[in-house]
């Protein structure tokens, strides 16, 4: 038993499970709230969203702090290092979310290839003049390279789904995949250089950490393909999104597909008013079975490190 602060509502009965076995607080507004600040002399544990910010400051005036249990694969609103230091335990949602997040990238690759958002805003405003050998062209998904940037869980996933579409995947990051992996997937392990000349799409699966801050800043997102495709499902802060606004704007790249934000959950106004942009609002993991699964592996995590075990997925 320990003291628990729930940061949001989450799905599926998991607050309630986890205040019969803990003293728990829940407040909707995360740790930026007065409920936080109260308890937080003599927490434990807390059940965080990506919303919140995990540092060193929120650590010192948490002493007894044991365990962060992420509601989400991304732990860049985490100071891992301060929560080493602290002996802090982090866990996040790997697995859960793998499909669902490779569904909805692909969503938006096919969207925005083909000018879905765009197409289905011009029926609503009454625009659409009837069928016209050259009317709104998209661009061609089967047959079409893929470039993954991180073929991790959900890089893997995506590239699956690509291969229904006879795409040929390129992929690449840090350490090359093994064998196996490459050939169950028919991908291919190229330098990041290459991957942006070669790909007809760009799906990006990596982590944000410093090194992948802007890792598409305007001179990458310059050397892709004329007339490619970008599509974020990761984090907003890989991509330097007024470069990206103004790939669009000139034409160098064809369309994005974006779930992600640099400063969610603003949306840079170039990307508001570009025709080229299919938008979501970071829903890659939502649907509620999902999101309930996350809820529960993380206040499970939370439950075990405080009851002296060892937590399913710690990061
Ligand atoms: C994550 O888990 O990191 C996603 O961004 C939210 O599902």
């Amino acid at each position: 038993m320990g003291t628990v602060f729930v940061s949001g509502a989450l799905p599926g009965g998991v607050t309630a499970w986890l205040a019969g076995r803990h003293d728990v607080v829940q407040h909707d507004g995360g740790v930026a709230t007065e409920a936080f600040s109260e308890v937080a002399p003599r927490l434990e544990g807390l059940v965080s969203l990506l919303t919140d910010r995990v540092d060193a400051a929120l650590l010192a005036r948490a002493p007894r702090l044991r365990v962060v249990g992420n509601v989400a694969v991304g732990v860049d609103n985490i100071d891992l290092d301060a929560c080493r230091a602290r002996g802090v335990v982090v866990t996040n949602t790997p697995d859960v979310l793998t499909e669902v997040t490779a569904d909805l990238a692909f969503a938006l690759l096919l969207g925005a290839a083909r000018r879905v958002g765009e197409g289905d805003r011009t029926v609503r405003a009454g625009a659409f003049g009837g069928w016209t050998p050259s009317y709104m062209l998209g661009a061609r998904v089967h047959g079409a390279t893929l470039g993954v940037l991180g073929l991790g869980r959900i890089g893997r996933a995506v590239a699956r789904r690509a291969r229904g579409f006879s795409m040929n995947v390129l992929y690449t990051q840090k350490r090359r995949a093994p064998e196996t992996v490459e050939q169950e997937l028919s991908a291919r392990f190229v330098d990041l250089a290459e991957l942006l000349g070669q790909s007809d799409f760009v799906s990006v699966h990596c982590p944000l950490s410093p090194e992948t801050r802007h890792l598409l800043d305007r001179e990458r997102i310059a050397s892709m393909r004329r007339g490619a495709v970008l599509v974020n499902t990761a984090r907003g802060r890989i991509v330097d999104e007024a470069a990206l606004a103004d790939a669009l704007a000139t034409g160098h790249l064809a369309a994005a597909g974006l779930d992600v934000f640099e400063d969610e959950p603003r949306v840079h106004p170039a990307l508001l008013s570009s025709p080229g942009a299919l938008m979501t609002p970071h829903i890659g993991s939502a649907d509620r079975h999902t999101r309930e699964a996350m809820a529960r592996l993380a206040a499970e995590n939370v439950d075990l490190v405080l009851s002296g075990n060892p937590p399913k997925t710690p990061v």
